[in-house]
């Protein structure tokens, strides 16, 4: 039977990920060597991010999964630490060794354009994941005009309506206290982020949409980190006590942290308060389930990494890709 074998060798900065199939009885060395190579660099913005880690491992195993022996497929992956001249330097290493394609979860979007020019005057062909460029007009110029470029991902303002949407179909739509508007805290993730962007405005769209009226009582920039939606949540439940009733949190990671401060305030989620994130990470369906957290979205990561893969194979086959592709959310909650 064949089975995808990864070895992990980690170093300072790099990860280095090798995803080839293993040999099937009496098949030599000779014979494995003789397998076609295609090699693809994998940059990831920050392993350190809980979600954006599971992305990249499933990335590795997809690719795993699918080496045979017609072809193997060797996969380095390298984390970004959130530092954009680690990446810049990770893809002109990519570049230099020649790679066949490369996936890049951009650090700063905003840099997008000089990274894809790179990319594109070496000719290899780019899959943007998860942090989107955007652009004025149609899509972003990098992406539509070059056709071996191209983003996959899912549409934030769909996982910020579900996340208001959430709210919304509560029996008291969110309003615990009764005075006839929400009073909400939105902890969001990192301010150049369009899921933070989208995720922010859309999930209080849903409520305004519906003719809810809301009250934003704070909100802090917690960089998609568990601590720092601990402590903004701490910080905005101590100013506003009660009036807080619905916390809306850009992903999961600041929800979990958000959970602690509220349990550390007394307060109960589906009783005084409720509280909703984005991924759907386990530890959060588990708590949507068990009644501590009103709801998550789940953004699939398995989806989203396995469609990056199939088209970094087709255009690395010669295949015509398009310019983007979608992913859809799906709203979860215990009902
Ligand atoms: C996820 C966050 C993650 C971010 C990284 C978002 O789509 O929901 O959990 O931190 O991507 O860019």
């Amino acid at each position: 039977m064949r089975r995808a074998m990864i070895l992990l060798l980690a170093c300072a900065q790099l990860l280095v990920c090798a995803a080839c199939a293993e040999k099937k009885d009496g098949k030599t060395d000779k014979d494995a060597d003789a397998t076609p190579v295609r090699r693809i660099g994998v940059a990831i913005y920050d392993y350190q991010d809980s979600f954006m880690a599971l992305y990249g491992d499933e990335i590795v195993s997809y690719f795993g999964s699918l080496s045979n022996e017609s072809v193997r497929y060797e996969i380095t992956v390298v984390d970004s630490r959130f530092d954009q001249m680690v990446q810049k330097k990770a893809v002109e290493g990519f570049i230099a060794q020649g790679v066949d394609a490369i996936i890049l979860n951009l650090v700063t979007p905003s840099s997008a354009e000089s990274i894809i020019d790179r990319v594109v005057s070496a000719k290899i062909p780019l899959v943007l994941i998860n942090r989107e460029p955007v652009g004025t007009g149609e899509g972003y110029p990098g992406i539509v005009n070059n056709p071996l470029v191209c983003y996959v991902g899912a549409d934030a303002r769909q996982s910020g309506t579900f996340q208001g949407e959430i709210i919304r179909d509560l029996p008291n739509h969110g309003d615990v206290n009764g005075d006839g508007k929400v009073g909400y805290l939105m902890i969001e993730g990192d301010v150049e982020n369009t899921d933070a962007q989208y995720r922010t405005q859309y999930s209080v769209k849903a409520l305004t949409d519906a003719g809810i009226a809301v009250e934003e009582l704070d909100s802090g920039i917690g960089d998609w980190k568990r601590e720092r939606g601990q402590e903004i949540a701490a910080i905005a439940l101590a100013r506003y006590g009660d009036a807080i009733e619905v916390v809306f949190s850009n992903n999961d990671s600041m929800a979990l942290g958000a959970a602690v401060s509220i349990a550390g305030a007394e307060r109960t989620v589906g009783k005084d308060i409720y509280l909703v994130g984005v991924d759907a990470l386990e530890e959060c369906v588990s708590m949507v389930r068990e009644g501590t957290m009103t709801g998550t979205v789940r953004n699939d990561y398995v989806g989203q990494s396995h469609k990056a893969v199939d088209v970094a194979i087709a255009a690395m086959s010669g295949e015509a890709i398009e310019n983007y592709y979608w992913v859809d959310y799906v709203k979860i909650t215990n009902e």
